[in-house]
């Protein structure tokens, strides 16, 4: 458990790539960026961080199946955030990336309306193709998770990818915990969700017991309190280095999502977590074909890298 300390430096063992690196792969699979949004307009819409997140999301697992050849998906939290906007939702651009690799999913939610979605969206593609399964889990997913890595369907050369993009603080450090250390040649990459822009808000306003429990749970301990001291941009890189310390991955980088397309302010980060040393690459593509060139980001071409190492 990390108590708050200025995270840059330790990110830095996480490979760092060069802009060459970043030249398009020869095989990609078709994955639309740009496909037609609704409601085209107006109050239902999902804002544009929603649909940046999904996109990326999508975008780097239509990378990621060419490298591991099809693999395994698990969404923590899995119904669309904006539930009247199914357009900007990530298991559904996950489930539409063409060609279809990923053999297995498992879409996770423990909301009844959300779950009514998600068994909609198993219609449309369990069993298409004939391999692709897709299991709905009910409940919360701190507890699911447990009889998903207890399934038996993780070999140890299985390539695993999991999703945890909670609201703000529901998804147990304990749980984290139990994918990194599920045994396999390589570690379960995760994308961890960090609401930076308004977790200080919620660790300063949280007082009732339930409230505390649930953040001591989420943290992993109580020395979340000290949190708040931190900027936004070193609470993503003081969690990021828990993925290093304490879980032990090898490469792992903080992507910033921006609040709105075009501006600069940061709503939450994405943290990669990976032991694949082409993993960070392929994220970096990702990123830049989904967010751009973003100042501080992991793949900031205008970076000072000596005065300004991290992340
Ligand atoms: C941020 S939204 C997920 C957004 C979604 N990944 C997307 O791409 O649109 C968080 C989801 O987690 C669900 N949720 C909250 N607590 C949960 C828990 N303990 N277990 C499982 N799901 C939970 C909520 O019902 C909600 O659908």
């Amino acid at each position: 458990m990390g108590s708050a300390s200025r995270g840059k430096g330790l990110v830095e063992q996480a490979e760092l790539f060069s802009l060459e690196d970043l030249a398009p792969p020869k095989a990609q699979a078709s994955f639309k960026l740009d496909s037609p949004r609704s409601p085209a307009r107006g109050f239902n819409r999902a804002p544009d961080q929603t649909v940046s997140k999904s996109k990326l999301i999508a975008g780097y697992l239509a990378k990621y199946q060419f490298v591991t050849k099809g693999g395994l998906y698990i969404d923590g939290f899995a119904a669309p955030q904006k539930r009247d906007d199914e357009t900007a939702w990530t298991a559904r651009r996950v489930l539409e990336i063409n060609p279809p690799r990923i053999r297995r999913l498992w879409l996770c939610d423990n909301d009844p309306k959300g779950l009514l979605q998600l068994r909609r969206l198993k219609a449309a593609h369990h069993r298409k193709p004939a391999f692709r399964h897709v299991s709905i889990m009910e409940g919360d997913f701190n507890e699911t998770v447990k009889t998903i890595l207890m399934a038996g369907r993780m070999y140890k050369r299985t390539p695993v990818f999991a999703l945890l993009d909670q609201r703000t603080a529901e998804c147990h450090w304990s749980t984290v915990q139990l994918l990194a250390r599920k045994a396999g040649v390589r570690k379960i990459e995760l994308m961890y969700f960090l609401g930076t822009s308004w977790i200080h808000r919620s660790l300063t306003q949280s007082r009732t017991p339930a409230r505390t429990t649930q953040l001591d749970k989420w943290w992993g301990g109580d020395t979340w309190r000290s949190l708040v001291e931190l900027t936004q941009q070193d609470l993503a890189l003081h969690v990021a280095n828990r993925f290093i310390k304490e879980l032990g991955y090898s490469y792992v980088k903080p992507y910033p999502i921006l609040q709105r397309d075009g501006e600069k302010k940061v709503a939450f980060y994405l943290i990669h977590a990976s032991d694949h040393p082409d993993a960070p690459k392929l994220m970096g593509r990702a990123y830049l074909d989904v967010v751009g060139d973003i100042a501080r980001s992991p793949v900031d071409s205008q970076r000072n890298w000596l005065d300004d190492p991290a992340p």
